[in-house]
């Protein structure tokens, strides 16, 4: 009866986590999955999420359901997060806000969403982009292309022929856009790129759907949130997936939002009502505990500072390990540049290597990196950055 059905091949990110596992190499160092890790290659639980956990703990509360669109405390935080705590956005009820199960049940919700009242629309996404963009539309029956990005010859990316194929898109077609921390490249655009992108988007009536996975780990939060301010203020349709995985370091909670930015308070109430009965057709309302944990440190003064501290000594180790790196790899491979690694912002930094060099980084050294040349720099650490680089700069030698 199911002979029918296909084989899975398995997630090009997922997948390696596996394969990582069953290695035996003593010496295995896992670069794939975007996780940070901390000096000591633990997942860190963050301090200001401990104090939130007792909170929660005690006393021991009952589990009703939460409402379709989670907890308000948990959608309060992602908007003020996105939009700037005192935006006139927010003032005028202009954003619709449901939590999501992570970025990734964002998205789904977004893309539902673009499939029912957008029938029409495209969805572009950068070439290249996190696999699982193209996953999630293309699942919701949304055709997906791609516009142009990034250079790997030069490590850079190509403006001039973004800007011209997005001039051509269609009214309403969706641009899926990484406001900070691109992935996979880690090349991000300045903040004039920004401006000159998203005035071509305005003229040219497109939807803009930004996905922001790694907010604080780029330059700070405000600076993070740049091309999301700037679209609304241009009164672009915006939409925003957030994720907290990363910068709660809350992974498995699967804690997220889906923000909606609409021209009148009276829209925002429709789309919010839409957003609520896609994800009641889909998995009811969200699971409570890990909405709980993003209340209670976003929405206290001290936690939250204390919160943005502890993003951005992670953001600080990473940039450590980007500059250690790079020196070994200078000195034992002077015929290559490696400026790119530096450049480039957040957890990623896009190799470039050949598939046969990544090949042999898994199977003669346990070093594990996406099939694309991404390599997660938060797996780094004092301990194991001479070992990744000198394996590095051994495959580079082929
Ligand atoms: C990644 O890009 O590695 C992370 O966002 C984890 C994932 O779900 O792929």
């Amino acid at each position: 009866m199911f002979e029918r059905v296909d084989y899975y091949a398995g997630d090009p990110i997922l997948g390696l986590v596996d394969k990582f596992v069953a290695d035996s190499n003593p010496n295995k160092v896992n670069l794939g999955i975007g996780i940070y890790y901390d000096e000591d290659s633990k997942l860190p639980v963050l301090e200001c999420v401990k104090t939130a956990e007792q909170r929660i703990a005690d006393p021991i509360s009952p589990r009703p359901y939460l409402p379709m669109a989670g907890l308000p405390g948990h959608r309060l935080a992602c908007q003020n997060l996105l939009f700037g705590q005192d935006a006139a956005v927010l003032q005028e009820k202009r954003v619709a806000t449901i939590a999501t199960l992570g970025g990734s049940g964002a998205l789904k919700v977004g893309a539902e969403f673009i499939h029912e009242w957008f029938p029409a629309s495209k969805c572009y996404v950068s070439d290249p982009t996190w696999s699982n963009h193209i996953a999630i539309f293309e699942g919701s029956d949304v055709e997906v292309g791609t516009y142009p990005y990034y250079d790997t010859a030069t490590s850079s990316i190509k403006f001039d022929e973004m800007l011209a194929f997005i001039a051509k898109l269609n009214k309403h077609d969706v641009v899926l856009l990484h406001p900070c921390c691109h992935n996979p490249t880690g090349m991000d655009l300045t903040h004039a790129q920004w401006d000159e992108l998203l005035d071509i988007m305005k003229q040219h009536e497109l939807i803009a759907f930004m996905d922001i996975a790694y907010q604080g780990f780029g330059q700070d939060m405000d600076h993070d949130a740049y091309a999301i301010r700037k679209a609304v203020a241009l009164g672009l349709p915006v939409f925003v997936s957030n994720s907290f995985s990363k910068n709660l370091s809350l992974y498995g909670e699967r804690v997220g939002g889906l923000s909606v930015v609409c021209p009148t308070a009276e829209e925002a109430e429709r789309v919010f009502g839409q957003l609520n009965y896609a994800v009641r057709r889909i998995y009811t309302s969200p699971p409570s505990h890990g909405g709980r944990v993003v209340d209670i440190v976003m929405n206290d003064e001290a936690l939250h500072q204390q919160w943005v501290g502890e993003v951005y000594g992670m953001r600080d180790r990473i940039k450590a390990m980007r500059l250690k790196l790079k020196s070994v790899l200078e000195a034992n491979v002077p015929v290559r540049n490696f400026d790119y690694i530096t450049k480039q912002n957040g957890m990623f930094s896009f190799t470039g290597l050949t598939p046969k060099q990544i090949e042999r980084l898994q199977t003669e050294f346990g070093v594990y990196i996406v099939s694309n040349s991404r390599m997660c720099m938060a797996g780094l650490n004092v301990n194991n950055v001479d070992y990744v680089a000198n394996a590095m700069a051994e495959v580079l030698k082929d």
